[in-house]
């Protein structure tokens, strides 16, 4: 059963003549959807305090004159290490800077390319690009995930490493990824960031490859509202990493108190100024305390929700690689035979926060072709052409986070909503012309 946060009441009655809000009906609710930009996040009175805490220390750079063991950064490292069970965690500034640091710090020759999904957040290819890398598109499968035979058909020696996505916090297939990426003898990476704490048949998603990339931003399982890590166990690539992230003069000895590190001097590599700092390790460490109750709303929001919508035929629902391996932050469903644009618009009349992934309308910065970075001045046709089953779920599909704040009447509203929105594609479906986007 959901979590239960608010007063439950039912969703606000279909107009009399049973219009959609989008045609002048009554919504299904009123209030707006909540979502990390309008607040609507998990942070107790505990996690407060332990920001303000380190504000009044005064002691805001991780390497002051204290040792590793007594600054935030370093036990929230600790922390992190236990959590997933890696032997190294290094905290930064973003997920962007944590992936961007995995790559260099593996040493994948800049110019060589990286593979990664057609669907991701704008960050994946930026972060290959940030490495002095560049980004090898990848066609993605129904579910939104890297197709693996496409990868293979496509393969050259130039990709030297793959980096591997968990978008909107479902799994990838990491048994037949890591798989292939040992036969043809390149490393995985994992960008992890929309997957902070969800699993793959029991083990921790971004500990399967050989480092794994967080965020901290502000929709994510741990919000300090900017921020990241990286987790790995491979003690050379954590040591490159800590330099590069900017522990300059030897600070970097500090991260290996029990041992020497693996590198005599930190001017080999660029210092790049990817720190964390003491007031945000603090409210993290304090989050990291209670993020089992924040996974656990997320699952039974997800779970909620997607068993209410399992029987509509006309949304075919994104299905995890496994049972349960998925975070529960977004609901993703493709509108097959129906238009998703009109479908997410509908949605949003409704009162829900929907986005059509591959919107025409919307520059939305999940939609590949829309990275000119990567295409240059390419025509957007041919750019699709590149990646068709990626451009033709995309366009399909409709978009809605899920808060983990939101409670069962939220849940109830999206369903209804999802529910009075289908209906009428069913009813229109001899007669296309009313069910059109705006
Ligand atoms: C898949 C993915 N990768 C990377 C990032 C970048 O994280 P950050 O904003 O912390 O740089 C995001 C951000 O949402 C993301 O969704």
């Amino acid at each position: 059963m959901a979590v239960v946060l608010g007063q439950h009441s039912p969703p606000a009655p279909h107009a009399a003549d049973g219009r959609l809000a989008v045609d002048g009906g009554n919504p299904v609710r009123r209030t707006p959807w909540p979502t990390y930009d309008k607040g609507a996040v998990f942070v107790h009175p505990e996690d407060e305090e332990a920001a303000v805490r380190a504000i009044r220390s005064h002691l805001y750079f991780r390497y002051d004159q204290r040792a590793q063991q007594e600054t935030e950064c370093g036990k929230l490292e600790d922390e992190l290490c236990r959590y997933f069970g890696t032997t190294h965690a290094l905290a930064v500034s973003s997920g962007t800077a944590a992936l961007a640091l995995a790559i260099m710090a593996a040493r994948i020759p800049p110019g060589s390319l990286v593979a990664c999904p057609g669907f991701t957040f704008v960050a994946t290819p930026s972060a290959i690009v940030l490495a002095g890398c560049l980004p090898f598109l990848v066609d993605v499968d129904e579910n939104l995930q890297l197709d693996l035979a496409d990868l293979q058909r496509r393969w050259t020696p130039q990709i030297k490493a793959i980096l591997v996505v968990h978008m909107r916090g479902f799994a990838a297939d990491m048994d037949a990824l890591t798989r292939f990426a040992a036969q043809v003898g390149v490393p995985v990476f994992e960008d992890a960031v929309p997957a902070l704490g969800a699993e793959l048949r029991g083990r921790k998603l971004g500990t399967f490859g050989l480092a794994g990339a967080f965020s901290t931003q502000s929709d994510k399982s741990l919000n300090c509202g900017e921020g990241g890590f990286l987790v790995t166990d491979d003690r050379a690539i954590f040591a490159r990493a800590v330099v590069l992230s900017g522990a300059y003069e030897g600070r970097f000895r500090r991260h290996f108190p029990d041992g020497e590190p693996p590198i005599d001097t930190d001017l080999d590599l660029p210092l790049l100024s990817f720190r964390m700092d003491e007031i945000r390790a603090a409210l993290l460490r304090a989050e990291l305390d209670r993020l089992p109750i924040r996974l656990e709303r997320f699952r039974s929001n997800y779970e909620y929700v997607a068993a209410a919508l399992a029987d509509l035929p006309e949304i075919a629902i994104r299905q995890p690689v496994a049972p349960g391996a998925y975070l529960g932050e977004a609901f993703i469903f493709r509108v097959p035979d129906g238009d998703a644009s009109w479908f997410a618009h509908a949605l949003c009349c409704e009162g829900i926060d929907a986005r059509n992934l591959g919107s025409a309308a919307d520059n939305n910065v999940r939609a590949f072709w829309n990275w000119r970075f990567v295409f240059g001045t390419e025509d957007v046709t041919a750019t699709k052409a590149r990646l068709p089953n990626a451009t033709r779920y995309l366009q399909q599909a409709v978009d809605v986070p899920l808060s983990s704040t939101l409670s069962v009447q939220d849940c109830d509203h999206l369903v209804a909503a999802v529910r009075r929105v289908a209906a009428a594609i069913a009813d229109n479906r001899d007669r296309p012309a009313r069910a059109q986007p705006r």
